[in-house]
This record gives structure tokens, C-alpha cells and sequence, in this order.
């Protein structure tokens, strides 16, 4: 194949050898706006070893960077450390093409590989704490179950200190530099925090226990390689300390309130809400639904102390973007929350009731008396949600 796209050094033996997503913007209900990279990295030692591959139409891209190093039919041994087809999508004609002496993936890997693939690939088990020698380097693989796949594995190499993370410590950000020092740090956090709260929040206290491990086993780490976005090299540390924090969900003085509306009515209740919030101390973030995106509304959620949610009913029922968000984030399984509810209507008026049933669902304590407005608020009705504002910044402590 010729040399059309570069490999990526990342150390004396690493190379990434990934594609860049530039224009998608929907990653299965997640709004990627920055893009978003599929990384595979090529690990030039005795045995020559490819971690992962890329979405089945970046296949090309894949073997041309591939190709600025070594003709690909060389590679030894391919490891897969994560099913999911934005890394797998490529790999049985990966296989086909390059006839790789030895596959390796979990033992969860290899079901979901036949499951999605039905190939019959021959691929080689490997468990929690097995290592493989490529030579002159090795290889140790830590099984991390539900992180976020019940296949997903980190793969370890010893001699470089780098950790082939797969998803996790991933970001969804297409970009020309590769590392971590080359992008804002602002930036860094932000698409970091939005993966995590959009892929990884359901599975915090399984975050805390692999971030234990990896102090008990005492991994020295020097580079973090994720599956997405920018390699660690400069503050591995850093996303680390960030993950940790994440995890404990630790809740902040800041409530979100997020509404919908049809004219306007539950918009005056929602905005008389956030100037009770800040009288009471608090920080707010207003977000209309149909000016946000879920997974923004989730973003904003990590650390939040408190979510406060406003519908008008519509059919009975509550507005069908508020429907929407709610069963996202009940899937996303925040922790640690105190609620409110709050709408307009014009005669049945269930919203509200649905609105907290939804809220308790979700075990989030409702920190104020729900406000209800028949059609348009008056100076009252908006004094009252400015009391339930007041009330949830006083409970937010
Ligand atoms: Fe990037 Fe879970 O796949």
C-alpha cells in the first residue's frame, strides 16, 4: 500500500498508527462536536504487535500509517483490548490480510468478537495478570470488566512504562497534534470529563477499584495510550487525579436546571429558579432542551450537587425531549444528587408528578416543594420558584 498517511512515534518502540474521525458528530447518541480519533498503536519489538485497529472504513488509513513503518505483513500478534467496532471494526479483514501468527483478547473479548464478527477467528485467550513476550519486551494484560465493556482489557508494556488504556482516559477530539502537550489543558479537561460522564459514569466504583489496582501492583506509568484522543505523555498523572475524582462523584455547590417549554411559561419559572439558586449561594447552569445536547446536559451534570427539572405538560405527559434526557441519565446512573421539579400547564397538568416520579426513580432526593403554573406564571407563581431555587442552594449546603 503506498505511504499516504504517517505513523506517529510515541516512543523509540511505539508508534501511533491510528486514523482521525473529523467529521462525525453523532457517536451512537453522543454529540461529537471536536470529531474524534480511533487509535492502534504498532509495537515495533521482536515480535512485531498491533494493539487494536479502527472503525472498518478507516481500514485504509490504518494500514497506510502501518505502512510508513513496516509492511504490515510482518506484524507477529494483534491484541484486542476492547470488542466495540469503532476498534474492532476492521479486525477480521485485518486478520485475513496480514495472517498474524497469534490474536490475544479476553476471554469476554473472544465471545464478543464472535458474537459481532460470527468469523470463527482464532484468537488466544488471555487472563487477568498474563503476560506475553515479544522478545525483547513485554507485554501484561488487567482485565477491566465493564470499563466499559464486559470484554474490556488494558494491556501493559513493562519497558516503556505506557499503558494501552483502550476507552478509558479517552476523548472524543479529532486533532493534528497527538499528545497531551500539545493541546490546551482547558480542552483536555472538558472532552475528558464529557467521555466520562457519558460513557463511564455508570461504572464509577469499578473506576475507583482498577485505579487501586494499579497502586497495588505498582505499575509505573510514564505514558497513557487511550483508544481516543490525545496520548498522556506529559500529565498522566493528571488524568488519573481527574478519574479519581470522577469517581467518588463527590457532590459541588452547583445546580443544573434543565427544561423544556412551549411558550415560554416553564422558561420564566426555569429562569426564576437560577436567580434563587445564585441568591442562595449557589452556582446554576440553565439548559433548555432544545439548545442542548443530551450528552452536554451530562457533561454538565459530573460534579453537580443538584439537578433541577422543569416540562410543561403536553398529552398528558411530560415534553417528549424531557422524556429523552431523563431515560439518558437515569442510564448514566449519577450518585449523590438532590432534585426539584417544576412546570406549566393548561388543564390536566401531570408533568410535574412524572417529573418527580422520574426523579425519585433516579434515587434523587427532592430537596424542595415542586412549583405548578396553570398557564402563564404570575408574580407569585415566580416567586415561588424563586423560593424552590433558595431552597435547593440551602440544601446544597
Ligand atoms: Fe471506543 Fe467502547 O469503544
Amino acid at each position: 500500500m503506498k505511504e499516504i498517511y504517517s505513523a506517529v512515534k510515541v516512543t523509540d518502540t511505539v508508534y501511533w498508527v491510528g486514523a482521525i474521525d473529523w467529521t462525525i458528530r453523532d457517536f451512537h447518541g453522543y454529540a461529537t462536536s471536536g470529531g474524534t480519533t480511533y487509535n492502534a498503536y504498532l509495537v515495533m519489538a521482536d515480535k512485531v504487535t498491533l494493539v487494536d485497529t479502527v472503525k472498518a472504513p478507516f481500514k485504509d488509513q490504518l494500514l497506510s500509517r502501518i505502512s510508513s513503518v513496516i509492511d504490515p505483513s510482518r506484524i507477529d500478534y494483534i491484541i484486542s483490548n476492547h470488542s466495540e467496532m469503532d476498534h474492532s471494526g476492521c479486525l477480521p479483514q485485518i486478520i485475513e490480510m496480514i495472517t498474524p501468527e497469534k490474536v490475544f483478547a479476553s476471554p469476554m473479548g473472544i465471545k464478543a468478537l464472535e458474537d459481532h464478527f460470527h468469523a470463527g477467528l482464532d484468537i488466544i485467550e488471555v487472563k487477568d495478570g498474563d503476560e506475553i513476550d515479544l522478545g525483547n519486551r513485554t507485554v501484561t494484560f488487567l482485565e477491566t470488566r465493564m470499563l466499559h465493556w464486559p470484554d474490556s482489557m488494558v494491556s501493559y508494556l513493562a519497558e516503556e512504562r505506557l499503558l494501552f488504556s483502550q476507552d478509558a482516559f479517552g476523548m472524543h477530539l479529532a486533532s493534528s497534534e497527538r499528545f497531551d502537550d500539545e493541546i490546551e489543558d482547558w480542552r483536555l479537561e472538558h472532552e475528558a470529563a464529557k467521555y466520562y460522564a457519558n460513557i463511564l459514569l455508570p461504572f464509577s466504583h469499578l473506576i475507583s477499584k482498577v485505579l487501586g489496582r494499579i497502586g497495588e501492583l505498582g505499575l509505573e506509568i510514564d505514558i497513557i495510550a487511550p483508544d481516543h484522543g490525545p496520548i498522556w505523555r506529559e500529565k498522566p498523572g493528571r488524568i488519573l487525579e481527574l478519574y479519581r475524582k470522577w469517581a467518588e462523584q463527590e457532590p459541588t455547590r452547583k445546580a443544573v436546571i434543565v427544561y423544556d417549554t412551549m411558550w415560554g411559561s416553564t422558561e420564566k419559572m426555569a429562569l426564576a429558579i437560577a436567580d434563587g439558586v445564585v441568591s442562595g449561594g449557589a452556582s446554576v447552569k440553565v439548559l433548555k432542551l432544545r439548545a442542548a445536547h443530551r450528552s452536554d446536559i451530562a457533561t454538565e451534570l459530573l460534579g453537580a450537587g443538584a439537578l433541577i427539572v422543569g416540562s410543561p405538560t403536553m398529552n398528558n405527559n411530560i415534553f417528549p425531549t424531557m422524556a429523552d434526557t431523563l431515560v439518558y441519565i437515569k442510564g448514566l446512573k449519577p450518585k449523590g444528587m438532590i432534585g426539584a421539579a417544576f412546570g406549566s400547564y393548561g388543564w390536566s397538568g401531570e408533568s410535574v408528578k412524572q417529573l418527580e416520579e422520574s426523579l425519585r426513580g433516579m434515587k434523587i432526593e427532592l430537596a424542595a416543594e415542586s412549583v405548578r403554573v396553570k398557564y402563564v406564571p404570575d408574580e407569585e407563581s415566580l416567586a415561588a420558584c424563586r423560593a424552590l431555587g433558595e431552597a435547593v442552594a440551602e440544601k446544597l449546603g
